[in-house]
């Protein structure tokens, strides 16, 4: 209210100097406009009277200037004629009953022989007096005095301050009663909904920061408080929840309890992780920059283990306005709001991107290990980029461990094979290891590769080699014994080659307890109102459009199922969220052309005026985004033909605080070995998945909550925390290299 009252009184201040300073000039131009206007008309009158008047007065006859005044005189103007000494000769009768005995303009004029002017105060009048001196033979023998009234000058003056007056009210007015509602609907409110806000926040229900009209004045703001309610509500949620743990006397890995152990087990040496993509790129939408959380598992599992670790992530800087967000060396903190870790990102050319990521790395590493019938394809040109690409990342670690004392580096998936060698030649005392994301396939199918032994060779500079299953460390072990000349301790799954040993492990991959740190809460209700559906039963689908993922195969699933149990038309809808990935290479484009064709020969095929069985959405969805989907869906279907283990199904479970759900899980996805309460199905078999997604929608609620329950414990207790835990603790195990040992 004092700001109201302060603002209201700095305008009425304003207004009043403004236009007292406009009233004060404009009241002087019309004074000087009514005093030339009695100028003008009293020289008229003197100056045409002087010369009849002149030959009268020299003469001294009273009666001749007395006659000469009768026709002059009228009403509005006043005349008198002066003697020599001063003495009034004859004056008109509207003027005689006032006039003082002596004028000074008369005076003056007489005396000194000029025309002599001024305002005068006559009876109770304000007279105008233009005296002219008579003059004969060059000698003063008189003056005529020509008296006007001048009241009217004082009234336009009143007139224009009244006027001036009303106007500075009216515009006071206006202007304050603008300003009260700029005030109140710019600050007062937005304030009022914010301090709303922090007192909830205060209360323990956070609340993303309200929308305030003015960003600029309030968004930093805004901003900053949110960051400090967020600290405080993980901080919070953090020592509830290891209360919770210490008094039902669990040992769940928690982001806290990493903390304390990297704390304690790697007690500060630098953690570096490297992988292609990185955990929030920055992309221009229009005029905007958007900071996007890419759909990959990787990036999934990996930023929560940053988060709790701190130390620098170094990955490609692959989004369109990645520089801009970053510093001159690449370097950004993240989460922006509230730095936890440093994002350090690598510059790649079109070319090499083209060559390493695009070429070698996906079209010829990730067909060659995921047996799904794409024939991988491998070019020399891609090669020497994937080899160029390594080294450039080679140096920027290299860089970021510098200064850093048995640093531990952990690198990200295929795209790096020959990236720990590199490492190791130049810092034998880093600890390094290679967490391989995707499967491993038999020997044979390896051996089809070019570069096989340069791969491996360069996995084994490694300290540590993990896989996210036994199977698939097995067949790695297999690959290297049949090709390259080493020992393998089968029963420690280790690889030794001259003086460097390689452990070779299963860490199986998990997710963080919480999918999103502040779910939308959205509720079934809203969501199909959001959608446009109505439907008894949702089925949910998340994937990036992978040829590995099973789409087209779950479209046909579907179609059966529909046909076989007609009874379900118009009762269920599946949602399939598919995020376009990779769509540069042609087998990605045919594969988008592919499942939009398949969505929509089944819809087509199927879809009545009020119900379409699938709803498709291409696009990128944020992690917050997907949240409601999983929360509310009678079931989720993973379908993939071959995944290293799928972090989608785990996401899944995560989220169902509710204890309801079915999964339904490809036999192919590594996740399968660990959620065997999933209704497990052969992707292939499209007869039996869709007998599945009927077993789903038909199966009772205690038999959905007790899988649930038991899904939701495997993927507790073997969360990212235990995951990282686990891999960070082998890693820092590892005894210091003998002195000169290089990597092979
Ligand atoms: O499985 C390998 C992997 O790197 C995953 O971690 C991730 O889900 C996917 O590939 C992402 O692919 P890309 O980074 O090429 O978009």
């Amino acid at each position: 209210m004092r700001l109201t009252i302060r603002l209201v009184a700095a305008i009425w201040l304003s207004a009043l100097v403004v236009i007292g300073a406009f009233a004060f000039l404009q009241i002087r131009e019309e004074r000087e406009r009514l005093v030339d206007d009695l100028k003008r008309r009293a020289v008229l009158v003197g100056e045409g009277l002087k010369e009849a008047i002149e030959p009268v007065v020299a003469r001294g006859s009273t009666a001749g200037v007395e006659r000469i005044l009768k026709k002059f005189s009228t009403a509005r103007r006043g005349i008198a004629v002066y003697d020599r000494l001063g003495g009034v000769m004859v004056a008109t009768p509207d003027v005689a009953p006032i006039l003082p005995p002596s004028l000074p303009e008369v005076t003056s004029a007489i005396a000194r022989n000029v025309v002599s002017q001024g305002f005068r105060i006559a009876g109770d009048r304000q007279v105008y007096v233009y005296a002219t001196p008579l003059v004969r033979e060059d000698r003063p023998v008189g003056a005529l005095a020509v008296i006007l009234d001048a009241e009217h000058l004082a009234a336009a003056e009143w007139d224009l301050w009244r006027a001036n007056g009303v106007r500075f009210l009216a515009l006071a007015l206006i202007v304050s009663v603008i300003a009260l509602v700029v005030v109140r609907g710019t600050i007062t409110r937005p304030m009022a909904k914010m301090s709303e806000w922090t007192k909830g926040l205060r209360a323990g229900r956070y609340a993303p920061p309200p929308e305030v009209p003015d960003a600029d004045l309030f968004g930093p703001l805004a901003m900053e408080v949110a960051k400090l309610a967020r600290s405080m509500q993980r901080a919070h949620a953090t020592a509830e929840q290891e209360a919770a743990l210490r008094l039902s006397g669990e040992t769940i890995w928690t982001e806290e309890r990493l903390k304390q152990f990297v704390n304690l087990r790697l007690g500060g040496r630098l953690l570096v992780v490297v992988s292609n993509r990185e955990p929030v790129s920055h992309v221009r939408q229009g005029r905007q920059v958007h900071a996007r959380t890419p759909a990959s598992g990787l990036v999934t599992a990996m930023d929560p283990m940053m988060r709790a670790c701190g130390g620098v992530w170094v990955a490609h800087g692959s989004g369109d306005a990645d520089r801009e967000t970053a510093d001159a060396r690449g370097r950004l903190g993240v989460p922006e709001d509230d730095p936890r870790y440093t994002l350090r990102r690598v510059w790649l050319s079109r070319e090499e991107e083209q060559g390493y990521y695009y070429g070698f790395a996906n079209e010829g590493l990730w067909p060659l290990c995921h047996i799904v019938h794409t024939r991988p394809v491998f070019r020399p040109d891609d090669w020497a980029y994937y080899a160029e690409v390594n080294r450039k990342f080679a140096e920027t670690v290299l860089e970021e461990i510098r200064d850093a004392e048995e640093p531990l580096v952990l690198i990200q998936d295929y795209h790096f094979a020959p990236l720990p060698a590199l490492i190791k030649a130049e810092r034998p005392d880093a600890r390094v290891a290679i967490f391989w994301h995707i499967p491993w396939p038999n020997f044979e199918a390896f051996g089809i590769c070019p570069w096989q032994r340069e791969l491996l060779s360069g996995m084994l500079g490694a300290d540590l080699i993990g896989f996210h299953t036994q199977y698939y460390c097995n067949n790695f072990l297999e690959t290297v014994d049949r090709t390259m000349e080493t020992r393998i301790d089968w029963e420690h799954f280790a690889v030794t080659r001259g003086e460097r040993a390689t452990s070779v492990k299963p860490f199986p991959i998990s997710v963080a307890p919480e999918f999103v740190d502040d779910p939308p809460r959205r509720t079934r209700e809203e969501l199909l109102g959001e959608l446009g559906i109505s439907a008894e039963f949702l089925g949910v689908g998340v994937e990036r459009i992978d040829y590995t993922k099973g789409l087209p195969e779950r479209i046909r699933a579907l179609q059966w199922f529909f046909e076989r149990y007609p009874e379900y038309r118009e009762r269920l809808v599946f949602v399939q969220l598919a995020a376009p990935s990779r769509s540069t290479i042609p087998r990605y484009a045919e594969l988008q052309r592919e499942v939009e064709e398949a969505v929509r020969e089944v819809n087509q095929a199927l879809q009545t005026r009020s119900w379409r069985p699938i709803l498709y959405l291409e696009r990128h969805h944020e992690h917050r985004d997907i949240w409601p989907y999983y929360r509310h869906a009678d079931f989720c279907m993973v379908t993939s033909l071959h995944d290293g283990m799928n972090l989608v199904a785990k996401e899944f479970v995560s989220v169902r605080d509710d204890g309801d759900g079915v999964l339904i899980l490809s036999r192919f996805a590594g996740a399968s070995y660990e959620l065997r309460d999933a209704l497990i199905v052969n992707p292939y078999d499209l007869a039996g998945t869709a007998e599945a997604i009927r077993a789903a929608v038909e199966m009772p609620a205690d038999e959905r909550r007790a899988r649930m329950a038991r899904m939701r414990h495997a993927v507790r207790e073997h969360n990212i925390y235990w995951w990282a835990g686990l891999l960070l603790n082998e890693l820092a195990r590892i005894p210091a290299a003998p002195a000169g040992a290089r990597a092979p």
